[in-house]
């Protein structure tokens, strides 16, 4: 039976598909197909979003974090990247000729433990990229911008999951030098694939705009860096400045949807949540719950498919355990696996109603019980 209550679908409102579909009606008109209106308004837009001074639109969450690695200085040195992170998280620090340095995560935020980065960090680390996992900026959040801060590390933000997102007034991306943020289909904002560079910083903003077009100079045309050709085009910038301008709306639904989920699962033995304190909002790309270690996870999400409907998965391997990387494992990385190991994700986006949102923490409960 195919999963009747999917993890996670592209939502698009009755009226974001008016204004795209007129959107693109004026794009083909025009001709203008590259670099034109849509792309200014998307990067003008996100950037009010997010509470930056710039916005750059590229092709992916990916071409930005190597923009921005290029720009911070990676090349030559260490870049600390959570054990818990996407694959790309680490390829980009490769490919920017630097060398990754996996660092473990503090299990009440999914994000980097403060510790473990003492413990990693060396003369010849450059900086750090940041992932607000599933949609939640730490709440340890000061103790990580501090720790680079004090050793002049730079910090990259990856925003792939935490469009919108917030910590005590701030949003994630407008936090450490820049913040990163992906299009992808699964993403709290899509245009199938794509990304978004925000940043204050007015010589970022430059590099990225001439790295994404070739390298090219806008004032002299002269090609004056080795870019690339990963600038998002009219038609996606369009689709994604629909989705921006109904962001926080469809936050909003997703929270409304975790608090159905925390209601219905509070309480309910061998399952644990995270802990999101007042003053952080959290996106909600994923919502994830962890099992008791003696659960057995990977039976619990087939049979939440098969005898349910309910699609769920963990939050992503820890990235020392992919085949490429299995040569970042130091054996200190145990509560990533610890963490990821025994997480599961539940159906998570805008279109979820309330009976779905009910009948899939049920089924969760429900498989739980079988084993407990
Ligand atoms: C945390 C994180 N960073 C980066 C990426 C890469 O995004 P993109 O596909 O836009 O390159 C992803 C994609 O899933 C992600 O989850």
């Amino acid at each position: 039976m195919p999963p009747t209550i999917p993890i996670a679908k592209p939502y698009f409102s009755e009226a974001q598909r008016r204004v795209i579909l007129d959107g693109i009606g004026q794009i083909l008109a025009s001709g203008r197909v590259m670099l034109g209106p849509f792309a200014e308004r998307l990067e003008r837009d996100f950037a009010a979003h997010t509470g930056t001074r710039h916005a750059v639109s590229v092709s992916s969450c990916t071409t930005a974090l190597q923009i921005c690695l290029e720009f911070l200085g990676a090349r030559g040195g260490e870049v600390l990247v959570p054990a818990a992170a996407f694959t790309t998280d680490v390829s980009v620090a490769r490919w920017g000729g630097a060398k990754p340095v996996l660092v473990d995560i503090d299990p009440a935020t999914l994000a980097f433990d403060p510790d473990d980065l003492e413990r990693k960090v060396t003369p010849r680390t450059k900086g750090l990229i940041w992932v607000h996992l599933t949609g939640l900026i730490s709440p340890r959040w000061r103790e990580i911008v501090d720790f680079a801060r004090r050793r002049n590390l730079f910090l990259i933000e990856d925003c792939a999951h935490a469009h919108g997102a917030s910590a005590q007034g701030r949003r994630a991306g407008s936090i450490g030098d820049a913040g990163c943020y992906s299009f992808f289909a699964t993403k709290l904002v899509t245009s199938g694939a794509g990304g978004m560079i925000a940043t204050s910083n007015p010589a970022l903003d430059r590099f990225a705009r001439e790295m994404r077009l070739f390298g090219r100079s806008a004032e002299t045309g002269e090609v004056v860096r080795e870019g690339n050709d990963w600038f998002l085009d009219e038609f996606r910038a369009c689709v994604a400045h629909a989705q921006v301008q109904e962001l926080d709306a469809m936050i909003a639904r997703r929270q409304a949807v975790a608090r159905r989920y925390e209601t219905a699962l509070a309480n309910q033995p061998g399952i644990t949540r995270l802990d999101v304190p007042a003053g952080f909002g959290h996106a909600y790309y994923q919502y994830p719950v962890f099992l008791d270690p003696r659960l057995p996870v990977g039976e619990i999400a087939k049979a939440l498919g098969t005898n349910h409907g309910v699609q769920a998965k963990a939050i992503y391997k820890p990235v020392h355990r992919e085949a490429i990387f299995r040569a970042y494992d130091d054996g200190t990385l145990k509560e990533a696996e610890r963490m990821l190991d025994r997480s599961l994700c539940l159906p998570m986006h805008p279109a979820i109603t309330d009976a779905e949102a009910d009948a899939a923490a049920a089924a969760l409960v429900a498989e739980v019980r079988r084993h407990w």
